[in-house]
């Protein structure tokens, strides 16, 4: 370089992302990406691409200040606030921190929330639910704390023909209660249950940008409309059971400065406890992008 060449300006629209694939079913890694500057809309909507083709979008060596986080995530909706309250009963804001911590700051085994560990896709027990998660990687164990994804199109299209007309119209309830519940978290509370009422969804569900047909299920839900308990019970365990069976998931490993994004509409997911919860600190900040009326 000469010496009065200029330093290119920081995301300068290319026109092509400098992506990889990860996985055969999903996930892409974006190298040389300054997230924390803003974006040309040419470069959001190559990303918007990207993330309709891979549906887990790894964007490499970021280093990101919350607000920045916020700015980028924008790029793609409006965000949502978190229905677990603070100590105070204040609503959470649109980032939170996601962690292992106790009340002193100490990595334990029983943080305040572990919903984060079983199968879900975000904010199921809205009626508009999330489009997509952007999680930003702060503190992480030497090794583990891994997220994996489970691609809920494929465990559809996987389904036998006979499971397919059986499933086709039925209706689930989902409810913040259930899910408190369903992960052994201390109970909803009167004013969480007030702010978010259960509400109904498909099973199965089209997604509304590419038209597949994906299992919208996971650990917020409470039961199937109009089938006695056990049995709706027993249905929802076998498509969870199904669609994250090991050939279906992304694990992902993380490297300090990921930043990962994922489409909850064809998507379920869930941290893994591969890491010393007791000893070892994770943390990371996420961001939630509002969807649509499931459909
Ligand atoms: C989440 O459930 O949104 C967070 C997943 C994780 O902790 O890896």
């Amino acid at each position: 370089m000469t010496l009065n060449a200029q330093a290119p300006a920081p995301n300068a629209p290319s026109g092509a992302l400098n992506i990889k694939a990860l996985a055969p079913l999903m996930g892409a890694e974006i190298f040389d990406l300054d997230l924390s500057q803003p974006l040309d809309a040419d470069l959001v909507a190559d990303i918007n691409d990207a993330f309709l083709a891979h549906h887990v979008l790894v964007f490499r060596d970021q280093s990101l200040p919350k607000d920045a986080q916020v700015a980028f995530s924008e790029n793609f909706g409006e965000l949502e606030s978190h229905v677990h309250r603070l100590r105070s009963g204040e609503k959470r804001p649109a980032l939170h921190v996601v962690n292992n911590l106790d009340e002193n700051g100490m990595p334990t085994e029983r943080p305040r929330t572990t919903g984060n560990y079983f199968w879900h896709t975000d904010k199921s027990y809205h009626a508009v639910p999330s489009l997509a998660t952007l999680l930003y990687a702060v503190e992480l164990p030497p090794s583990g704390g891994d997220t994996l994804f489970a691609n809920t199109k494929r465990g559809y299209e996987t389904l036998s023909a006979e499971t397919k007309q059986q499933i086709a119209d039925l209706r689930v309830e989902h409810s913040w209660e259930a899910s408190r519940l369903n992960t052994g978290n201390t109970p909803a509370t009167e004013a969480e249950k007030r702010d978010r009422p259960p509400v109904v969804h498909p099973l199965v569900r089209t997604h509304p940008n590419t038209g597949a047909k994906t299992l919208y299920v996971g650990m917020h839900t409470s039961h199937i409309l109009d089938m006695p308990e056990d049995k709706s019970r027993a249905l929802l365990d076998m498509l969870v059971d199904h669609t994250t069976k090991p050939e279906l998931v992304y694990r992902h490993q993380w490297r300090m400065g990921d930043l990962v994004m994922w489409d909850n509409r064809c998507l379920l997911h869930r941290a893994d406890k591969n890491y010393d919860m007791a000893a070892q600190r994770r943390l990371l900040h996420r961001t939630v992008i509002k969807g649509s009326l499931p459909f």
